[in-house]
């Protein structure tokens, strides 16, 4: 190989970040995965909403529980910025609208908190469905303890949204599963 083949081979081994990359990637993954970031952003500051609409009505359990999935989203968004790195690519951080601060009660918090977490488990299925038809083997195996994770959370959702639609905005059944969450005894999950 001359030397200004190897050249010419190295250049094409950048990516637009301009850090060396072992592959390329098709711009509609990079484009989804960026979205992705979005969306978990987003996600991380509504549940930091709910996290303090629960303390402003005493509702501890749930404002601990927000707090940790709040914090836990943005960590998710990281994997993702980390992941982009990784391949090459820039990491836009995109402007986010501002978080959803006003719920009639507490279900109407965990509705909405549920429609956010079907819309990310979609993402990631959008973004698994594209990777797996460009056969993008990095991406399939960097999503898969990913979408693994979502599912539980999912289904912690779910069951929490349940207890709340049982305990039917009666104050008493709503505190007592604010007490269990509180006491780290909720939530539990039938996933395992
Ligand atoms: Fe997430």
């Amino acid at each position: 190989m001359t030397a200004t083949s190897i050249s010419s081979s190295y250049n094409r081994l950048q990516g637009p970040s301009g850090r060396s990359m072992a592959a390329p990637m098709e711009q509609g993954l990079v484009d989804l995965l960026s979205q992705h970031l979005t969306m978990e952003r987003e996600a991380s500051a509504n549940y930091f909403s709910i996290a303090i609409w629960s303390a402003q009505y005493e509702l501890r359990g749930f404002s601990k529980f927000f707090s940790n999935e709040s914090r836990s989203e943005q960590e998710h968004a990281a994997r993702f910025a980390e992941y982009l790195i990784a391949r090459g690519q820039k990491v836009p951080l995109q402007e986010l609208p501002s978080p959803k601060q006003d719920f009639n009660s507490i279900e109407e918090a965990l509705k909405f908190s549920f429609q956010i977490e079907s819309d990310v488990t979609t993402s990631l299925q959008q973004i698994y469905s594209m990777a797996e038809r460009s056969s993008d083997l990095r991406t399939t195996v960097f999503l898969d303890p990913i979408i693994e994770g979502q599912i539980t959370s999912e289904d912690e959702f779910a069951y929490l949204l349940g207890k709340v639609r049982f305990a039917n905005n009666q104050p008493s059944a709503i505190i007592i599963i604010d007490n269990d969450l509180n006491n780290g005894i909720l939530p539990k999950t039938n996933v395992a």
